[in-house]
C-alpha cells in the first residue's frame, strides 16, 4: 500500500521515491526507477536492508523474536498443528477444513515413492559421500524422471511438482542415509504419518518389525514444523533466483539444498554439534567463548546469532523444551546437553553477546535432539532440507505466480581496472 513518498536530494539529484507499507513490518522504499532517474545503483551486499520481493507467506519480527506462518504464531502451530497441515498453510494460505486436510494428506502420502530406476542413481556415489551431496544430485535429477511436471507456466504441473517434492524428499533423504550405512532402502509405508513414515524409512531393517515411537514421531513432526519456512533466507532467496530464470522446480529446490548446506546457514546444526563435541566439557566453555569473541579467530559459536533475530529465536525456545522431553523420554543422559545449556547461560551473560544481541538460533538445540533420536550429524542438514522443501516450494510458487516477477539480475559497484588495451607478449 503506497504512503507518502520519500524525497532524496544531494549529489546532483532531487527525486521522490514511492514508499510502500505492508500489513506488518518495516515500510519499503520502491527503488525500481532509481537507476533510470539517477544513473546510480543502491549498494547493499548481503541484502541486509533490501526487500527482494513482496510475500504473504512468513513474517519474522527479529526484535520481538516472533515468527508467523501465514499469520499463525510458530508457538501455536507447534502446539496445535502438524507438519502436513503446516505444508497446506504455507502452500494455500489458510487452515484446511477436515476434507481439505484429508485430501492433501492423501495426495502427499500417495506420492512418496520414487521412480524405481532412481535407486540405481545412488550406486554412483561413494558410500562415504556426504548425504547433502547426494541430496543435491538426486533432487536435481528428479527433473530427468518427471518431465510431466516441469512446465512452470502450467498451474497443474506446478502443483504436481510441489506435491512430488514434498512427498518424495523424505524418501530420498532416507535413501541417502541407508546408502551411507550399507542397508537396503526402505519403501514408504502409506499407513503411517509423514513423520512416522520418515522414521521407518530411516531406521527400520528387513529383519525386525519397526514400531514408530509416538514420542519420536511427535518430535520429528515438530522439528519439521519449526524448520518449514523463514522468509527470504539465503536458501529461499536461492530458490527464488533460480526460479526467476524459469528453471524447473526440481532444479530450483536442488539449488536451495546446495545453499542450505553452508555452515553459516542450514549446515550450522551439524557444525554446532561438532562444536559441542569439541568443547566436550563445561570447564572448556570459557576457552571457546573467548575464541568466538576474538576478531583474529574465525571461530564463531555455531548455533548462535542470526541475521534477523536480535532476540531469542522462537524456534530455539521450542526446540530446547523438546530436547528436554525427548532426552527424558528416551532416558538419554547426554553430557552435551549440559554443555549446551551451560554455554547458552554463559553466552547470554557475556557482554559481547549481549551487546551484539547474539542468541541461540534454531540450530543450537536441534542437533542434541536429532542425535538422541539416532540420526548421525551428517544427516542433520538433510532433515532441515526435508522440512524446508515445503517453504521453498511455497515461496517458489508465490514467485512464479507473481505477475511482476522478472529474472533476478543484481548489479555491482565495479572497482576493478577500467578499460585498457591488450598487451602482446613481447611488449610485457
Ligand atoms: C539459519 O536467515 C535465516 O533465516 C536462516 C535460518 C533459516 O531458518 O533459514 O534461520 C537458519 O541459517 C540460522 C543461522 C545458523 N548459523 C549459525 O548458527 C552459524 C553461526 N552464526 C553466525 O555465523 C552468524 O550469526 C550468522 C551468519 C547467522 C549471521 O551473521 P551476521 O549477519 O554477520 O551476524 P551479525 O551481523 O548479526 O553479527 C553481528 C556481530 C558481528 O561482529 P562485528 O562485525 O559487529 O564485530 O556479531 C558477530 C559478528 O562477527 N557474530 C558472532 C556470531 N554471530 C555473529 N560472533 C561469534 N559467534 C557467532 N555465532
Amino acid at each position: 500500500m503506497p504512503t507518502d513518498p520519500l524525497r532524496l536530494s544531494g549529489n546532483g539529484i532531487d527525486i521522490e521515491l514511492p514508499v510502500m507499507e505492508g500489513s506488518v513490518g518495516p515500510k519499503v522504499v520502491d527503488i525500481r526507477k532509481f537507476y533510470a532517474e539517477t544513473g546510480m545503483f543502491t549498494f547493499d551486499p548481503g541484502f541486509t536492508a533490501t526487500a527482494s520481493c513482496e510475500s504473504q507467506i512468513t513474517y519474522i519480527d527479529g526484535d520481538l523474536g516472533e515468527l508467523q506462518y501465514r499469520g499463525f504464531p510458530i508457538e501455536q502451530l507447534a502446539e496445535h498443528s502438524d507438519f502436513m497441515e503446516v505444508c497446506y498453510i504455507l502452500l494455500f494460505g489458510e487452515l484446511p477444513n477436515k476434507a481439505e486436510k484429508a485430501k492433501f494428506l492423501a495426495d502427499i502420502i500417495n506420492h512418496t515413492m520414487v521412480h524405481e530406476q532412481l535407486h540405481r542413481f545412488f550406486s554412483g556415489f561413494r558410500r562415504d559421500a556426504h548425504p547433502m551431496a547426494i541430496m543435491v544430485g538426486v533432487v536435481g535429477a528428479l527433473a530427468a524422471f518427471y518431465h510431466d511436471s516441469t512446465d512452470i507456466n502450467d498451474p497443474h504441473q506446478r502443483m504436481v511438482a510441489s506435491y512430488r517434492l514434498i512427498a518424495k524428499i523424505p524418501t530420498i533423504a532416507s535413501m541417502a542415509y541407508k546408502y551411507s550405512v550399507g542397508q537396503p532402502f526402505v519403501y514408504p509405508d502409506n499407513s503411517l504419518s509423514y513423520a512416522g513414515n520418515f522414521l521407518k524409512m530411516m531406521f527400520s531393517v528387513p529383519t525386525t518389525p519397526y514400531i514408530v515411537s509416538p514420542t519420536l514421531e511427535r518430535a520429528m513432526d515438530l522439528i519439521f514444523i519449526l524448520h518449514a519456512d523463514h522468509e527470504q533466507n539465503a536458501s529461499t532467496s536461492t530458490v527464488r533466483l533460480a526460479g526467476s530464470s524459469g528453471a524447473n522446480p526440481f532444479a530450483c529446490i536442488a539449488a536451495g539444498i546446495a545453499c542450505l548446506w553452508g555452515p553459516a546457514h542450514g549446515g550450522a546444526n551439524e557444525a554446532c554439534l561438532n562444536m559441542l563435541e569439541e568443547i566436550a566439557t563445561v570447564d572448556r566453555i570459557p576457552e571457546f567463548v573467548a575464541r568466538a569473541k576474538d576478531k583474529a579467530d574465525p571461530f564463531r559459536l555455531m548455533g548462535f546469532g542470526h541475521r534477523v533475530y536480535k532476540n531469542f529465536d522462537p524456534r530455539a525456545t521450542v526446540m530446547r523444551d523438546t530436547a528436554h522431553a525427548v532426552l527424558e523420554e528416551l532416558g538419554v543422559d547426554d553430557p552435551l546437553f549440559d554443555v549446551a545449556m551451560e554455554l547458552e547461560k554463559i553466552a547470554l551473560e557475556d557482554p559481547y553477546f549481549v551487546e551484539k544481541k547474539l542468541y541461540p538460533n534454531v540450530d543450537f538445540y536441534s542437533g542434541i535432539i536429532l542425535r538422541a533420536m539416532g540420526f548421525p550429524s551428517s544427516m542433520f542438514t538433510v532433515l532441515f532440507a526435508v522440512a524446508r522443501t515445503s517453504g521453498w516450494v511455497s515461496q517458489w510458487k508465490e514467485m512464479v505466480e507473481d505477475p511482476r516477477q522478472k529474472i533476478g539480475r543484481p548489479r555491482q559497484l565495479f572497482t576493478g581496472t577500467p578499460k585498457r588495451d591488450f598487451v602482446q607478449m613481447d611488449d610485457r
